[in-house]
């Protein structure tokens, strides 16, 4: 017994000085990017870095300049902050940049998926095929139908559906979302009320683990949130698992393409139930949370809303009821709304936050638009994190906290694509959906959704703020760098259906 107590001390000691060494003995190497691994081995930023990943980034970039390398938890990271120099490391000519193997580790720990070769590309073709170009219309009609069914119920909208209704604008949106979402990709029942009832089980869990998600990533939970996540993890697979989805009908060709492939594969079942519960996350966690952007926007700025009313009106013409039972759309008003386009666009400018990662495969030579050039280690990994470095810089969108409609309009009313940093025209002015090799595949997907459940909202619904004086929430600073933003506090408004004529 007395001796175990030097044992156990000189194995922390020799586990602590394993992990400590390598970073204590780094230096900044001639040519490198200026180097902070922070005060404290081994951790070195992290603590700063996961509690306000924006302001820390903000500091180090005022610092070091528009370079740098920090210590996160042991490993290294190049944060590129100059846009005009982004283009090399996303086409990335060297092949030196490698997306999948900091991608992999990460959806293993949070789904249980265990990627196979090959799956990064079958991904994005399936996503070619089925969330782009024609079938994108036969998913358009299924989200309306969705839509309808969640927003005006199965038996169509209940006789008190024309008074006023109180929500939380993020929770309304999300769960709209979210269940019309779920059921378009991942298919119905014979029983559609049944369906919507498990919808919504569904996304109270979804949201729980949500909220758990950007500290299960950084491995901050505490025991028994451990624990819960494991459960909802396990919960998850369990309701998307191959099994349940034998009974579905109208599983969207998206999600059956890449079921199909891993069954080819060899893909054990309960390794599929694991993929379908990534799906579900990539499919779901963004659209609703854009949505509560874009609609409290509009219901902060006045001349915004009308002007989208406006243009809904002409090329959708007056809302309608079908036989109350679903709302009537026409699709090919999708393709001429440069308003609705614009507003989105500036809520995704204002509310999106991607990190793009690359682990670095060999000694890389990073070659900046100033002509610079700097040296990244092997095993290093380089990051961009557009929100900051782009959305939010005042040379290339003056007043860049400021939600203005028609930023991106050309004064004949056409979409704007022309924005300059330097003097320069600039490729990458705007970068939600991320960029290069990891761009998000259901973008175009996204953006029909998004825009069908926003005219539908400004068409048929009239809405408002309980307190329209109250200032915009301020964003919660442990979403930064997960995608779409999400607000500190929840937000009250009240909507009702409109009369039909
Ligand atoms: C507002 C909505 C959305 C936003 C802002 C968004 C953004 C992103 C971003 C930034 C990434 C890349 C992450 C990275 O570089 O690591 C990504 C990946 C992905 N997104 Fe989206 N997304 C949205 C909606 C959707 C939808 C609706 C779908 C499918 C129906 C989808 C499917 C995916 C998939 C499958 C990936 C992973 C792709 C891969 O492995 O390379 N996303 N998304």
């Amino acid at each position: 017994m007395v001796l175990w107590g030097p044992a156990l001390g000189a194995l922390l000691l020799i586990i602590v000085g394993y992990l400590c060494l390598p970073t204590l003995l780094r230096h900044r190497g001639p040519q490198e990017p200026p180097l902070d691994k922070g005060s404290v081995p081994w951790l070195g930023h992290a603590v700063a870095f996961r509690k306000n990943m924006f302001e820390f980034l903000k500091e180090m970039w005022a610092k070091h300049g528009d370079v740098f390398t920090v210590q996160l938890g042991g490993q290294y990271f190049t944060f590129i902050m100059d846009p005009l120099s982004f283009s090399p490391i996303i086409k990335d000519t060297q092949k030196a940049l490698d997306f999948v193997k900091y991608a992999e580790n990460l959806v293993l720990k949070v789904f249980g998926y265990q990627p196979m070769e090959g799956d990064h590309q079958m991904i994005h073709l399936a996503s070619t095929k089925h969330l782009m170009g024609h079938s994108l219309e036969d998913l358009n009609a299924a989200m309306l139908d969705s839509l309808s069914l969640v927003m005006l119920g199965p038996k169509g909208p209940s006789l008190d559906a024309g008074s006023w209704h109180e929500d939380g604008l993020f929770h309304f949106c999300y769960s709209i979302l979210f269940k019309a979402g779920f059921l378009t990709l991942f298919g119905y029942t014979k029983n559609k009320e049944q369906d919507l009832l498990e919808a919504e089980e569904m996304f109270v869990k979804f949201r729980r683990f949500d909220v758990l998600f950007p500290r299960f990533v950084y491995s901050l939970l505490g025991p028994r949130e451990w624990v819960e996540v494991g459960q909802l993890q396990h919960v998850f697979h369990q309701r998307l698992s191959v099994e349940q989805n034998l009974e579905k009908d109208g599983i969207s060709n998206w999600v059956g393409y890449m079921l199909q492939y891993l069954r080819e594969k060899g893909t054990a079942s309960v390794m599929q139930d694991k993929f379908n519960f990534m799906i579900l996350w990539a499919s779901q966690g963004n659209t609703g949370p854009t949505c509560f952007w874009a609609l409290l926007f509009l219901l902060k700025h006045p001349e915004a809303i009308k002007a989208v009313r406006e243009e809904a009106t002409q090329v959708l013409g007056e809302a309608r009821l079908d036989v109350k039972l679903s709302f009537t759309f026409k699709f090919s008003a999708l393709k001429c709304t440069p308003v609705l386009d614009s507003v989105l666009e500036e809520t995704l400018r204002l509310g999106a936050s991607p990190t793009l990662l690359r682990v670095v495969q060999k000694d890389y030579v990073l070659k900046m638009a100033s002509g610079q050039e700097y040296q990244i280690r092997r095993g290093d990994n380089v990051a961009l994190f557009p929100y900051l470095s782009v959305h939010m810089d005042p040379d290339i969108h003056p007043e860049p906290t400021t939600f203005k409609y028609d930023r991106f309009l050309n004064p004949d009313g056409t979409r704007k694509v022309d924005f300059y940093k330097s003097g320069k025209k600039i490729h990458h002015y705007s970068m939600p959906w991320g960029s290069g090799v990891s761009i998000c595949p259901g973008r175009f997907f996204a953006i029909s959704e998004m825009k069908i459940f926003i005219l539908l909202m400004v068409m048929y619904f009239d809405m408002e703020l309980v307190d329209p004086d109250m200032p915009m929430p301020p964003i919660d600073p442990r979403r930064w760098g997960f995608g779409i933003t999400q607000p500190s506090h929840e937000v009250c408004f009240r909507y009702r259906l409109r009369p039909m004529q």
